[in-house]
This record gives structure tokens, C-alpha cells and sequence, in this order.
């Protein structure tokens, strides 16, 4: 099944909550919420507490990505601030198996995401265990970058084998990337830059999942 998950990196982080209602209401499927500490990448976001305040402004799930090294450390404050997806990297400090299992004893649903210059075969001994891949589509860190095309056989490879699990892209999905992304296999978008720069927003999410479902 087809998601759209605006990433509010990208949003007027002044008025959070507004844009999360925007969003809702322009027909994203979920949230994405990027929490970056200034050490696994070189930025820093938010935290569990401001997770735990936007809640309120939305009923649709929030999918956290953590881009901090040590996610176990913290999965329990994004659980209780009312994360419905929380995804790790492979590349962090953290035990994969262990945070998995913390993520999913916590109620919630377990994603692991690779960077780019990482091998997708890392993530082969957990597919049984994990709700979504995230296979990264720009180096994390930033909005706006561009998509790295280089990327889809990572997205094809776990398709194949893992026919029905959630494969998430993420960095640089826009009008002509998405199809590119969908035919690879993934069913999961999330967009910053090209949605929150959208004069109609809504056109836009809906643009992306008819051509993702296409
Ligand atoms: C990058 C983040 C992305 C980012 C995507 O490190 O993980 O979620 O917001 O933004 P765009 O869609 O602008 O590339
Ligand atoms: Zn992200």
C-alpha cells in the first residue's frame, strides 16, 4: 500500500503544529518527524518533548526517524511522546536486535534505515523482525538534496525478497523521483522540500500517489 509521508524538516518549524494539521488535511498517510542530535549527522532537530507536544495536533501515525547515535538510549521517550513508527540506523552505535526488540515490547513498529554508502545485505538478518526498511535516497542530514537514483537496486533487492514488507525512500522524492523509486519496488515516499514548497500541497500528495500506485 502506497504512503505519503511529508517530512517537516521541511515545514515552518514556528507554527509545527499548523503544518501538521495542513498536512492531515492535504492527505498525507503519515508524518515523518527527522530527529538529528549533531553527531550521527552533522544537524540538530528535535526531541522526544516537542514530538510529545505536536501529538495533539494530529491523528495520523508519526514516523520518527532517528538520525542519532544512540537510539536505544532514547526509544522509550519517542514510545511514551507518541511515536507510532520509530526507525534506527544500521550504522548507529545501538544493538539492532536489541532495539528492535525495545521498540516492538514498547508497542511500536520497527524500521531500519541505511545510509547510502552502506550494503543493503546488513539489513538481510533482520527482514523477518522489522515493520519497514528506509533505504536512504540522499546522505541524511539535510533537506532539498538530490536523489540518488544509484540507490534502487538497494530498494528492488529487499522487494524481492521480502515481497510484503514496508520499503521506505527517503531524500530528494519529488514528481519525476517518485515513479522512479515506486517502480524499484518502494511503498513508502517521504517528501520535505517538494511538498512544503508546493504552492497546493494537496495536488501535489495527490500527484505523487497516483503516479506511485501507477
Ligand atoms: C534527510 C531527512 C529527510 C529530508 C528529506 O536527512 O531524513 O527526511 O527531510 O527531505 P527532501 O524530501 O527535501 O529531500
Ligand atoms: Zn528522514
Amino acid at each position: 500500500m502506497v504512503k505519503i509521508s511529508p517530512s517537516i524538516l521541511s515545514s515552518d518549524y514556528g507554527k509545527l503544529a499548523l503544518e501538521l494539521k495542513r498536512m492531515q488535511d492535504c492527505g498525507a498517510d503519515m508524518l515523518h518527524i527527522d530527529v538529528m542530535d549533531g553527531h550521527f549527522v552533522p544537524n540538530l532537530t528535535l526531541g522526544a518533548p516537542i514530538v510529545k507536544c505536536i501529538r495533539k495536533a494530529s491523528s495520523l501515525p508519526f514516523d520518527v526517524h532517528l538520525m542519532i547515535s544512540d537510539p536505544y538510549r532514547y526509544i522509550p521517550d519517542f514510545a511514551s511522546a507518541g511515536a507510532d513508527i520509530i526507525t534506527f540506523h544500521y550504522e548507529s552505535d545501538s544493538d539492532v536486535d536489541a532495539t528492535v526488540d525495545l521498540i516492538h515490547s514498547l508497542g511500536k513498529k520497527a524500521g531500519l534505515a541505511v545510509k547510502p554508502k552502506t550494503d543493503i545485505s546488513v539489513v538481510y538478518p533482520y527482514l523477518d523482525r522489522l515493520d519497514m526498511v528506509l533505504v536512504m535516497t540522499v546522505e541524511p542530514g539535510f533537506g532539498g538534496q538530490s536523489f540518488m537514483q544509484d540507490m534502487m537496486p538497494k530498494v528492488a533487492d529487499i522487494r524481492q525478497r521480502k515481497p510484503e514488507i514496508d520499503i521506505q525512500v527517503d531524500g530528494g522524492i519529488n514528481a519525476d523521483t517518485i515513479s522512479v523509486a515506486a517502480q524499484a519496488g518502494a511503498n513508502v515516499f517521504v517528501s520535505g522540500n517538494a511538498i512544503f514548497s508546493s504552492p497546493d500541497a494537496e495536488a501535489t500528495i495527490r500527484d505523487f500517489k497516483a503516479k506511485a500506485e501507477g
